[in-house]
């Protein structure tokens, strides 16, 4: 089949499409930074695939008829056995997103000075461990540091690292598999690095758990990729997935295909036990977990529709289109292209501007700037350490974009002219400015942080 996206759409919303001057003006009032546009102003939004999902014609009808009872609601129970069928784990908790499960089951597992274990935290993980008191260490394999390399499993975790870790003085009171490996260049996991990873932590008695918020993605490009797992479907390669680790936080913005909403599931009751004390205080009663009837209905559903194979192979074939045509205008991207983003390498494209440039940042912006396209950096202004001057004393490793591309809103003819806009960009690399920053929150920079282009 060619490459064709398999849905009809039912329901548009009209894009803003400004002029040049008009995002101009945008971007200044923003002080060049993405996150202060408004959507208004916005023709293509990549800066996340997260809660930015288009519902199906069932998901709305499921959530016609969710049942907002305060207690015991049929919804949950719904909810709740489709999670049962997809992880098999007993204790289900749903919570309003990800990072609140994190918060919950962190809490729950980690001791002042532990260490948690990653293939790599997420940003929400990782804080979540450090305000649990613990101290997150990213182990991603060898392969996820060549960007060029196609390995098809650069999300994996470096083993030999992690059974050191394990083996090592410091108290280890987690493994996290983030699969996919989003703060990895989305790559995915084979099920030969989980179940080794898995398999380690036992033997180590430390506990492993899955930060699942990719699980269909992962285990589609499992099938594509790993051998063995040619014929299984994509539940049945999620199941196995699962099946390995003694629980997960899985946030269901991602691939639920909804808006809102997460779980936490573990295998031990005690644990679940304690974790169900935080969540009612917390979040919510247990069979609701902040969550209203109807989202528990639409996440239900949205787990049923996205281990669709023809869902996920037109997601992944997008996904490499997009990647393909990258490459063709002359624009590296972290190879191989993944499911839910790509990775632009702006380090290489825009060469000519130092870390202390922010070329990451200096990509994306020109993205909205020449093509109303929002993005987000993934290098220095983000990672990167500064003395107490504001100056870049630590770069980040890389100086990446990544487009996130939202589950079922955008057609074949948005990627094209997204690349077309890039195209444009590459055209003339050295016309793209630097930014310095010049105004800088204590926590999130990037997030709040002011910038101005200088040409020096
Ligand atoms: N884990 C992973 C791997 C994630 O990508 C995210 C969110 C979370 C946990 C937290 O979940 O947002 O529901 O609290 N990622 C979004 C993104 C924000 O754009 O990648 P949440």
């Amino acid at each position: 089949m060619p490459l064709m996206e398999p849905y009809r759409i039912k329901v548009v919303e009209p894009i803003p499409i400004l002029t040049r001057a008009e995002r101009e003006a945008a971007m200044a009032r923003a002080g060049y930074n993405p996150f202060n546009l408004r959507a208004d102003e916005i023709t293509i939004d990549l800066l996340s695939d997260s809660g930015t999902n288009a519902l199906s014609s069932a998901q709305q009808a499921a959530g016609m008829v969710g049942d907002e009872t305060y207690a015991g609601a049929r919804s949950f129970f719904r909810f709740r056995t489709v999670v049962e069928n997809l992880t098999g784990y007993p204790h289900i908790m749903p919570v309003h997103q990800g990072r609140a499960a994190e918060r919950i089951l962190f809490g729950a597992v980690l001791k002042p000075g532990d260490l948690s274990i990653s293939n790599t935290h997420f940003d929400t993980t990782r804080a979540n461990v450090q305000l649990s008191g613990g101290t997150a260490v990213d182990l991603p394999c060898a392969e996820a540091k060549n960007l060029d390399s196609r390995d098809p499993f650069k999300g994996n975790i470096d083993l030999a690292a992690l059974e050191a870790a394990l083996a090592g003085p410091d108290p280890v009171g987690q493994v996290i598999m983030t699969v996919t490996n989003n703060g990895g260049g989305g790559q995915p996991v084979s099920m030969a690095n989980l179940a080794a990873a898995t398999e380690l932590c036992r033997a180590h008695g430390v506990p492993c758990f899955l930060d699942a918020a990719r699980f269909a993605e992962n285990a589609w490009l499992v099938i594509q990729r790993e051998e063995g797992w040619a014929d299984k479907t994509p539940h049945e390669v999620a199941r196995a997935a699962f099946d390995l680790a003694d629980g997960a936080v899985a946030s269901l913005k991602k691939d639920a295909i909804a808006h809102m909403g997460a779980f936490l599931a573990v295998r031990d009751e005690a644990l679940a036990k304690q974790c169900e004390l935080v969540l009612t205080a917390t979040e919510g009663f247990r069979t609701y977990g902040g969550l209203a009837g109807r989202d528990l209905e639409m996440l239900a559903t949205g787990m049923e529709e996205v281990v669709e194979p023809d869902y996920l192979r037109s997601r992944e074939d997008a996904t490499r289109y997009l990647g393909e045509l990258i490459n063709t205008v002359g624009v590296s991207i972290v190879e191989p292209a993944g499911i839910h983003a790509l990775y632009l390498n702006a380090g290489r494209l825009l060469s000519h501007l130092p870390p202390h440039r922010f070329p990451g940042h200096a990509l994306a912006t020109e993205l909205y700037l020449a093509g109303g396209i929002r993005c987000a950096e993934l290098g220095s202004l983000y990672l990167g350490e500064e003395d107490a001057e504001g100056n870049l004393v630590k770069a980040a490793p890389y100086e990446l974009v990544r487009l996130a591309i939202p589950r079922r809103v955008y057609t074949q003819s948005h990627l094209e002219y997204v690349a077309e806009v890039l195209g444009e960009i590459a055209k003339d690399p050295t016309a793209v400015p630097g930014y310095r920053v010049v105004e800088s929150p204590p926590l999130l920079r990037h997030f709040n942080c002011r910038v101005e282009p200088v040409r020096d």
